[in-house]
Order: structure tokens, then C-alpha cells, then sequence
């Protein structure tokens, strides 16, 4: 669906909600850059580290000559430790924001003579056919960030099982899981001190307003970050302070102070949760690490050939 068309049925529902992949127009990916660097936003600190740990482990296990896909590569940051280690010969970096995506494997051909850099402007939660200098090549899949935490557990699936098809059989993949814990620490990192989180939250109404001729009054919503411990995620909503109406491609809608638009989940996964999703998605852990604080997972994992069960 078009943006349009996500955000009319979104806030035209009960409860409102717009699909998260919304944000991440030039201000969202900037934004979102800035959260990463956040003192409360530990995933991206916790998996970086996980992976310069891991990574020589990990180029042992996937072995040499596998292509690099990387689902929703934003600046590819933690590709470069990975890269360093497992020098692939192609490296396809897969995101939905173009420029961003182009500029960031810009950077990164310059860094990696060695590989050949890909980039595919694609939505990767849906399915996809991967470029042709990599049809023949065994594969390896690298989604990290705990993006796979953004879906459903349902939609999780789909997508563990698209990727699978994407990437082919005997195919790898390398995916950071984030981890329950004290819900205190869990929200802070999605309400931080400095409000940037409630910018990149509230960044999407401004890009309604900039994209689909919106008027809505930005200052009639806060930005809103819960633990929903049944879910085990973090939801983020976008909370009316006031009363307030407004007009989005012409459609008028109205909300009462204390409703919310729902605008993002990000699940968090024990242990047994994050290996069981994974093989519901068909692939079999091989091998997983984690940080000396225990609050983030990096798993790898082999797309098995299916057998009958006995
Ligand atoms: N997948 C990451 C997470 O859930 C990154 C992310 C997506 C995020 N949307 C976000 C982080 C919104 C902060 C706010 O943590």
C-alpha cells in the first residue's frame, strides 16, 4: 500500500495505527541515526559490540565466498565489522529510504575495494527477487537492529519464511534479537532524555503534513512509549493532548484527548522465544552470542533442507 493509502484506512480504523515504515523518509533515517547514538539506546551499542566479538566466529562458520544481504541497512554501521571479517565478494544492502541507501554504499564501496557494493532500494516485508549478480551465489542473510522486533510474531514469521525463499537454500543468516528485560531500562530507551525518540515518533506527522497535504497540529500530540509486558514489546503511540481535528488528502478526522495512533511494536525476545521464532520461520539456530550484560542476542542460523518429520 502507498503511503496515502496507509495512512487514511490507519487513521480511519479502531485503533489507529500507521505501518512503522512510514517513518523513515530523510528525516526519519537521520533521526533514527541520532537515536542509535542515544546514551539510553543500548541495542545498537550491545549488538556492535556482540558482533566485533562474534565476527571471527561467525566468518568461520559461514565460511568464504557467500554474498552479504543485509535487510534495512540504514547507514550500515554494524555491516562494517561484519565486512571486515567475512569480506564478502558481493554485499547487497536493502533499504526502503533510496538516498540514504545510496549514499551509505557510496561510503561503504570506497572502505571495501574488494566488494562489490549492491544496493537495492526495496520494502524487504514483502517478497522479493534479489539482483542478478547474486543468483548463483550461497548467501548469507544480516538483519540486525532486532528489526525482525518491529512485526507481529505472525508477520515475523511470513518474513522469516520470505527471506528464506529470497536467499535460497543452504543459505545463512545472522539476526539481532533484543531481550526482555527491566521494563524501566526498556522504555528509556525508547523515551529518551533528550526527546529525540519523540521527534523521530512525532516526525511522522510532520511528514503527512509535508506529503499528503495535512494540517494536523503537531503540538496536539505527544510522543508515547509503554511496555506491553503480555506482548513482551514496547509500543510507541502517538497521544492526542487535546481534542483535535485535521484533514489529511482532504478526509477530516477527529480525536479526543488520550487517544493514540499506534506507530510502532518492538518485540523482545527470551532466549527459548527467540530460537523458537526462528525455526518457525525454517531456519535452525547454529550458533548465538550475546553481550556481558546479557541485553541484547545475535543469532546465526542455517536455512535446513526440510525433511519429513518421524
Ligand atoms: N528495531 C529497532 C528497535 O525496535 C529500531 C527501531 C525501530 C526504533 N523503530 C524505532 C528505535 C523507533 C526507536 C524508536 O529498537
Amino acid at each position: 500500500m502507498s503511503f496515502r493509502d496507509d495512512v487514511l484506512a490507519g487513521l480511519g480504523a479502531r485503533p489507529r495505527a500507521i505501518p512503522a515504515r512510514w517513518f523513515y523518509d530523510r528525516t526519519g533515517s537521520e533521526l533514527f541515526e541520532l537515536i542509535t547514538e542515544l546514551p539510553e539506546y543500548y541495542p545498537t551499542r550491545a549488538e556492535t559490540a556482540i558482533l566485533e566479538a562474534a565476527a571471527d566466529e561467525v566468518a568461520a562458520l559461514v565460511g568464504p565466498g557467500r554474498a552479504v544481504i543485509e535487510f534495512g541497512s540504514g547507514a550500515s554501521t554494524k555491516t562494517r565489522v561484519l565486512l571486515r571479517r567475512v569480506r564478502p565478494p558481493v554485499y547487497v544492502p536493502i533499504d526502503i529510504s533510496g538516498d540514504f541507501l545510496r549514499e551509505a554504499a557510496r561510503g561503504l564501496a570506497g572502505e571495501f575495494p574488494g566488494v562489490e557494493v549492491v544496493p537495492f532500494e526495496a520494502d524487504f516485508t514483502m517478497a522479493m527477487t534479489l539482483p542478478d549478480v547474486v543468483a548463483d551465489s550461497p548467501k548469507l542473510g544480516f538483519f540486525p537492529g532486532s528489526t525482525i522486533g518491529n512485526l507481529e510474531p505472525a508477520g515475523a514469521v511470513d518474513l522469516l519464511r520470505a527471506m528464506r525463499g529470497s536467499l535460497g537454500e543452504g543459505a545463512m543468516l545472522l539476526i539481532g534479537m533484543d531481550r526482555v528485560k527491566d521494563a524501566g531500562v526498556l522504555t528509556a530507551a525508547y523515551d529518551d532524555a533528550a526527546g529525540v525518540t519523540a521527534r523521530f515518533n512525532l516526525n511522522l506527522l510532520e511528514r503527512i503534513n509535508r506529503e499528503l497535504d495535512g494540517d494536523l497540529a503537531v503540538d496536539a500530540f505527544r510522543h508515547l512509549a509503554r511496555w506491553n509486558a503480555g506482548a513482551a514489546r514496547i509500543e510507541m503511540h502517538l497521544e492526542a493532548v487535546r481534542d483535535v481535528g485535521f484533514t489529511v488528502a482532504g478526509k477530516a478526522f477527529g480525536m479526543a484527548a488520550g487517544e493514540t495512533i499506534h506507530t510502532e511494536n518492538s518485540h523482545k525476545y527470551t532466549d527459548d522465544a527467540a530460537r523458537l521464532l526462528l525455526r518457525a520461520g525454517g531456519w535452525e539456530p547454529v550458533a548465538e552470542w550475546t553481550d556481558p550484560d546479557a541485553l541484547f542476542a545475535v543469532l546465526l542460523a542455517e536455512a535446513r533442507v526440510v525433511r519429513p518429520a518421524p
